[in-house]
């Protein structure tokens, strides 16, 4: 399957080219390096790299040429550097976006596959959370990750043979994630364990996380690009909760390491429990998340350990 990967050299991306080459696939990379590290694909020198923008309609055009399959990953990524950005967010996820779908229709691809994000829901009313749940997102990120869903649906539905499948990513985390300034709580808490420092804990500690193994995210991707005649939205998370209390001893009993927690004011808009219900995907595409917690943690404070000094923080 000859594919094209937009953000394969980011924290997911680089697992579904490692997952894709692993399986003898051909594998082109388009990515700007905005947030992606060359060295993420250092292990795959057969993956090709462009180093472009997917705002660059031109420039996708000749990366995706002669693809079968085009995996969409390069965004603008998280809240927060949405609502710092909302016009450079919308840029990139949403007129990225549609640049991926003009090309796929260009070129005749059969399978667009999204990477969208559990905060398409916004404010969470019921758990677990189903894909009917409402999609009332609350940031610019959420806003534009539906839009690009709703745009790759619209596509699938008026130009044959395009099938769009968008993933809706609960809280990812595993080997190439780093702590940026836009970091997730998995890369924070390591840093600060790694480094002896406190670990910070917002509100009581009590609430709850569905955290998937960035492995299972890469496959989810695989099993939705080989499927044939689907279309449509689903959830991706590992349908089980972790309370950030119990992630924190978690990764104190796996790194052997120990850190002094302080307890902060919760953040405004942080949502107290998030579940993901993924029955749609188990019944469509027989997705399982197979890794569990405690291994992947352990896995990827092996990894902090040698990768720390290159984060920037
Ligand atoms: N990490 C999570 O928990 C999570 C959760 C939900 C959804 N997602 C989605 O998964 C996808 C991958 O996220 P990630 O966590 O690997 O983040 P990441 O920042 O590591 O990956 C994004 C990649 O896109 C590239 N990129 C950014 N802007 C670009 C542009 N204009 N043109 C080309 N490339 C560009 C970056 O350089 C980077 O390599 C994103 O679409 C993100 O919205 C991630």
């Amino acid at each position: 399957m000859k594919s094209l990967v937009t953000g394969g050299a980011g924290f997911i991306g680089s697992h579904v080219v490692g997952l894709l080459l692993s399986e003898g696939h051909d594998v082109t990379v388009l990515d700007s390096l905005a947030s992606g590290y060359r060295e993420n694909l250092g292990r795959f020198p057969e993956a090709r790299l462009i180093v472009g923008d997917v705002r660059d309609l031109s420039l996708l055009r000749v990366a995706a040429r002669g693809a079968e399959v085009i995996f969409h990953l390069a965004a603008s990524v998280g809240n927060k550097r949405s609502i710092e950005h909302p016009r450079l967010d919308a840029e990139i996820n949403v007129l990225g976006t549609l640049n991926v779908l003009e090309t796929a229709r260009d070129i005749g691809v059969r399978k667009v596959v999204f990477s969208s994000s559990a905060g398409v829901f916004g404010e969470l009313k019921t758990i677990p959370i189903s894909e009917n749940h409402p999609a009332e997102p609350t940031s610019p990120y959420g806003a534009t990750k539906l839009c690009g869903e709703k745009l790759c649906l619209a596509y699938a539905n008026i130009y044959t043979p395009i099938e769009a499948v968008c993933l809706r990513y609960f809280n990812v985390y595993g080997v190439n994630q780093r702590y940026d300034a836009y970091g997730n709580v998995i890369p924070i808490f390591a840093y600060r364990l790694l480094r002896r420092e406190c670990i910070t804990v917002f509100g009581d500690g009590e609430q709850t996380r569905d955290f998937i193994n960035v492995a299972d995210v890469a496959r989810a991707n695989l099993l939705a690009a080989k499927s044939r005649g689907l279309s449509g939205a689903f959830n991706v998370g590992s349908g089980s909760r972790v309370s950030i209390n119990a992630l924190v001893t978690i990764m104190r009993e796996t790194s052997g390491l120990d850190a002094k927690v302080l307890h902060a004011p919760l953040r405004a808009g942080d949502v107290r429990d998030s579940l993901a219900d993924i029955s749609a995907i188990r019944s469509t595409l027989g997705f399982e998340a197979r890794v569990d917690l405690r291994s992947g943690l352990r896995e990827y404070i092996d990894w902090a350990k040698t990768s720390l000094s290159g984060w920037a923080i």
